[in-house]
């Protein structure tokens, strides 16, 4: 993996869908010194995103694809990131499976955070299907994105014990301040000099 130099930050596209605290987490790590990545582009694939506010409050240019039509929007978003010359995309809750073409496009460039600790609980109602199985953990995942689903190389992962009571949003919060953690974390890992 290519190592960030100097100054030249990597420019980056965070992909989102709804609250967006990992944006908003990750616009954080951006502004830091140590930080290898530079935020300049932040797509959703829904107009009412609360995430997108993040975006508004920091300037970053922002556009929502509806996805009716997935081969056109990912054709669009494709010129987008060319244009602004963006060098990694990191997704953070985006609902969208993008397509084989496009992954192909980035490949290796394009990193996801899931609340699991996969191979584990793969796709969605990841708590719920935790909790029901009785596990004693579950945590979160970075990964490289591959046209697989969450199946793509482990970056890093972060266990969070789950306690008697857990419920799915419990769980989720919990998990959530641990993903928090992680993402800025795994980009270190991948692209820091030091
Ligand atoms: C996170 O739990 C993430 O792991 C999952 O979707 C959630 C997004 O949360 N893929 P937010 O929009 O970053 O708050």
């Amino acid at each position: 993996m290519k190592k960030f130099l100097g100054s030249n930050k990597l420019k980056t596209a965070v992909f989102i869908s709804g609250s967006g605290s990992n944006l908003k987490n990750l616009i954080k790590f951006s502004f830091s010194k140590k930080s290898p990545i530079k935020i300049v582009f932040v797509v959703s694939n829904n107009s009412k995103a609360k995430g997108l506010v993040f975006a508004n409050k920091n300037k970053i240019h922002k556009k929502t694809f509806k996805f009716n039509n997935k081969t056109k929007d990912e054709n669009e978003i494709l010129r987008y990131l060319k244009k602004k010359d963006i060098n990694l995309i990191c997704l953070a809750g985006f609902m969208e499976i993008l397509s084989k073409n496009f992954i192909k496009k980035f490949n290796g460039k394009i990193l996801n955070i899931h609340p699991s600790l996969l191979p584990k609980y793969k796709g969605l109602n990841t708590h719920l299907r935790a909790i029901q199985n009785k596990e004693k953990f579950s945590g979160c995942t970075i990964h490289f994105v591959t046209s697989k689903l969450d199946s793509g190389k482990i970056i890093m992962q972060k266990k969070v014990k789950i306690s008697k009571g857990d419920t799915p949003k419990k769980l989720s919060k919990k998990i959530l301040k641990q993903e928090h953690n992680l993402y800025p974390k795994a980009i270190l890992k991948l692209f820091s000099n030091s």
